[in-house]
């Protein structure tokens, strides 16, 4: 038994499973608060962008993210479309979303001194319970004793459809193919990197969203909540 009041839920899983609504709606449902830690590494990658740091795989870029990393000021508010999120004053929602940032994020995720910097933050936001995690690596390394653990799968083509029509619905103009080659090369980077790869943890509930509507897979996520807290 943890020592904490009320549990952590841990959503994983590539993108494109609807994790990001699936969170934000169980996260309502409990009245827990959500951390998109993707979002987390997506201001990481904006910050190093700005500051036109190199986002090698070198031991001196590694070095200069990794500190620069530990220094970010990120903070969330609640907004009408879901989170708002601010790195120091400046509001950057919007700008965190692109196709670049995505590669980008999914560049300096893959560097361990980045990993690490941004680790306490992560269960620092976590550790008193009463928070939906959303991320690649919650139920494996950033809380491997959270009370629930779900891990988000679809196929290729179903999450490429999926997240091509989300670009669209936001006004950007990529095409399918584009989405879906991106969208590979970011998975073979998330589960292919040597430190806390994209995988289900083993006591995770794997839920395949391709053929559940969203409200089917949000009820089996409350589902499972609820029977911990009981
Ligand atoms: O969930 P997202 O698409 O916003 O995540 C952006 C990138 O950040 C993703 O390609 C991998 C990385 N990431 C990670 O490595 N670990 C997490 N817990 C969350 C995201």
């Amino acid at each position: 038994m943890s020592a904490r009041a009320r549990p952590v839920v841990a959503i994983d899983g590539p993108a494109g499973t609807g994790k990001s609504t699936v969170a934000r709606r169980v996260a309502a449902g409990l009245g827990f608060t959500l951390v998109d830690t993707g979002a987390i590494y997506r201001c990481a990658a904006l910050a190093a962008v700005r500051a036109g740091l190199a986002l090698d795989d070198t031991p001196r870029a590694r070095q200069a993210l990794g500190e620069l990393a530990a220094a970010l000021r990120i903070s969330f508010r609640p907004g009408p479309e879901g989170q708002r999120v601010f790195l120091g004053p400046d509001e950057v929602t919007l700008e965190l979303r692109s196709p670049a940032m995505s590669q980008a994020a999914s560049r300096v995720s893959a560097l361990p001194e980045v990993r690490a910097a941004l680790l306490a933050l992560q269960r620092g936001l976590g550790q008193d319970g009463g928070v939906v995690l959303e991320g690649r690596d919650i139920g494996t390394v950033v809380f491997p004793d959270a009370e629930v653990k779900v891990f988000l799968t679809a196929s290729a083509e179903v999450r490429a459809r999926r997240r091509h029509a989300e670009l669209l619905a936001r006004g950007l103009q990529v095409s399918l193919e584009d989405t879906l080659r991106e969208q590979a090369e970011r998975d073979r980077r998330d589960e292919g990197r040597a430190v806390a790869p994209l995988k289900a943890a083993a006591d995770a509930v794997v839920i395949d969203t391709g053929p559940l509507s969203l409200d089917e897979v949000v009820a089996r996520v409350l589902a499972l909540a609820r029977e911990v807290r009981r």
